[in-house]
C-alpha cells in the first residue's frame, strides 16, 4: 500500500531538491493561486492571476508527461493504468482551458474556470496520493533529486498554454510540444520590450538542453530501475 506524500516530512521524501518535494511545492502554489482567484478581485487582477495559473499548470504537466510518467510506467505496478488516468485528466484540463482562452467574452467563462480548478485539484490528489508515492518506493534520495533536477529543467522550457491536439506521451508530446513552447513564451512575454528576443533565444537553447537531459535520465533509469 502506498503512503500519500502530502503530509510527509521533506527529509522522508528525499530532501528539498527531490522530485516529490518539488511537485508538492508547485501543487501548494497552485492551490493558493486558485483560492485567491475564487476569493475575487478586479477583472485585471483576476485575468493576471488566471494567466499565472495557466502558465504553471501547463509547464508543470508537460514536464510530468515527458519525464515522470514514462519512469513511473517502468517502476510502478499498474503504472500504465495510473498514468493513463492522469493523462486523461491533463487532456480534460487542456480542452477546458483552451475553451476558456478561445471565448474571453462568454458568460460561462467563470464557470469553466471553476470546473478547471476542480479538475486540477483532482489531478493533484491523484498524483500525491497514488502516483508519486511509487517513486518514493522505487528510488533512493539521490535518484529522486536527479529526477527532480531534470523535471525542473524541462518545466522551465515547457509549453505554457493549453495544446489539446498535442499527444500526452513521448515522443509525440516532445516533438510537437517543445517547438510550441517558443511561441507560448513569446506570447507570455508580449508586450515586453527588447529583452524578449534574447529570452526567446535562451528558451530555444535551454529546450535543446532539456531534451538531452530527458533522454539521459530515461536511459539511466531504464538501466537501474531499482537503484539507490
Ligand atoms: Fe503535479
Ligand atoms: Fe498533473
Amino acid at each position: 500500500m502506498t503512503i500519500s506524500i502530502t503530509h510527509r516530512d521533506p527529509a522522508a521524501l528525499g530532501g528539498y531538491g527531490s522530485i516529490l518535494v518539488r511537485q508538492r511545492r508547485d501543487h501548494a502554489r497552485l492551490d493558493r493561486m486558485m483560492n485567491c482567484w475564487l476569493a475575487g478581485g478586479s477583472d485585471d487582477e483576476l485575468d493576471a492571476l488566471w494567466q499565472d495559473i495557466v502558465q504553471l499548470v501547463f509547464s508543470h504537466a508537460f514536464a510530468e508527461e515527458t519525464v515522470l510518467w514514462p519512469v513511473l510506467r517502468r517502476v510502478a505496478p499498474g503504472g500504465e493504468e495510473l498514468t493513463g488516468r492522469v493523462e486523461e485528466e491533463h487532456q480534460a484540463i487542456n480542452e477546458l482551458v483552451a475553451q476558456v482562452e478561445k471565448s474571453p467574452d462568454d458568460p460561462r467563462r467563470a464557470e469553466w474556470i471553476r470546473q478547471a480548478f476542480t479538475l486540477i485539484r483532482q489531478d493533484i490528489r491523484d498524483e500525491e496520493d497514488e502516483l508519486l508515492p511509487h517513486l518514493r518506493e522505487a528510488f533512493g534520495d539521490r535518484r529522486l533529486r536527479r529526477i527532480g533536477a531534470v523535471w525542473e529543467a524541462v518545466r522551465a522550457t515547457a509549453p505554457t498554454r493549453p495544446h489539446p491536439g498535442v499527444p500526452r506521451r513521448p515522443p509525440g508530446n516532445a516533438v510537437r510540444g517543445v517547438p510550441l513552447s517558443l511561441f507560448d513564451r513569446l506570447r507570455d512575454l508580449a508586450p515586453a520590450g527588447g529583452s524578449a528576443a534574447r529570452r526567446v533565444a535562451f528558451t530555444a537553447f535551454a529546450a535543446a538542453g532539456a531534451a538531452a537531459a530527458v533522454s539521459r535520465v530515461v536511459r539511466a533509469t531504464a538501466r537501474r530501475p531499482k537503484g539507490r
